[in-house]
């Protein structure tokens, strides 16, 4: 399978291309800006993918808030310029394109409503992909965190959480915020499942079980062996700020029903990682 990664570099890109090895060409930033509607045909013409992981993105929400118009060039015009081959796209899209209003999860039918530039335009961007795509597959995660870190947000939560924990004597996280946090490692997994199985349309893939990011956080300074405080805070929403779904948790019936395997637990994906990347309790030490 001739595939085409865009955003190389980033966590999920990263997990990706390992998994994909020689059939993969995966592309940075730096190599292939997906704004760059020329340069984006040109490589398009020269690779001839048969499919496109695009996992390009402008995700740090301040900063989308800040330049609506950055975030639409890349989370919408670079989309669509995506689309011009007859390669299969593959898009990644996010859980706040739902503004968590309701205590059920949503699901891959629920009406989005998104309510933030980086929710607004990532939702405009799976319509993007839907309409210009051959029959595009755009996949819903959450809470991504991998290997190799997101460069733009400063490191991932895991490792900003244990930064700030070696740094204050106790942390404060938001309880009243629920997801299910996702390693970029089963996320990818189960992405070449679904290609396997030739889904296409919207689909919900993310780790089983659900938490709020003060769970989270508890159970990423346990695993360390760290002996800090984490305590409950509740979510406050600035005037211009950032508006994030208190309830961000995905049900995937639809994943279900084309038979793609369900993503291990939150917790079991947590301690992989953690394992991987040496910051369990017996390595840290
Ligand atoms: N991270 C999350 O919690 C999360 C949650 C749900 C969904 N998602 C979605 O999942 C996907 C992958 O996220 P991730 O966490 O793996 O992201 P990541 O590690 O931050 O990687 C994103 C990559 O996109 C690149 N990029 C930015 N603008 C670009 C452009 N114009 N052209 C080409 N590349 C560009 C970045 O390069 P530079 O660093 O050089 O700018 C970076 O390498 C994204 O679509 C994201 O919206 C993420």
């Amino acid at each position: 399978m001739r595939t085409l990664i865009t955003g190389g570099g980033g966590q999920l890109a990263c997990d990706l291309e390992s998994r994909l090895g020689s059939e993969a060409v995966s592309l940075a930033r730096t190599q292939l800006d997906i704004t760059d509607a020329p340069a984006v045909k040109r490589a398009l013409a020269e690779l001839r993918p048969e499919v496109i992981f695009n996992c390009a993105a402008y995700h740090n929400l301040d900063q989308c808030e800040a330049d609506p118009g950055r975030s639409f060039a890349v989370n919408v015009d670079g989309v669509r310029n995506l689309c011009g081959s007859r390669a299969r796209l593959v898009h990644l899209s996010t859980n706040y394109v739902f503004d968590g209003r309701r205590p059920e999860p949503y699901d891959e039918h629920d009406l989005p409503a998104p309510r933030s530039i980086y929710a607004i335009s990532k939702l405009a961007g799976e319509y993007a992909a839907l309409a210009y795509g051959e029959r595009s597959l755009v996949v819903r995660s959450a809470g991504l965190y991998g290997l190799h870190g997101s460069a733009s947000k400063g490191g991932n939560f895991v490792q900003r959480m244990l930064a700030r924990a070696r740094e204050t004597d106790a942390l404060q996280v938001v309880a009243d915020q629920r997801l299910q946090p996702t390693y970029t490692g089963d996320l990818a997994d189960a992405l070449l499942d679904a290609v396997r199985r030739d889904a296409d349309g919207v689909l919900h893939l993310t780790a089983g079980g659900d938490c709020s990011w003060h769970q989270f956080t508890e159970a990423i300074i346990e695993l360390a062996g760290l002996d800090v405080p984490v305590r409950a805070s509740a979510t406050t929403v600035t005037p211009g700020g950032v508006d994030r779904p208190l309830n961000g948790v995905l049900a995937r019936p639809r994943a279900d029903s084309l038979g793609i395997p369900a993503l291990p637990h939150w917790r079991d994906g947590l301690e992989r990682y953690m394992a991987q990347a040496d910051l369990l309790a017996a390595s840290a030490g």
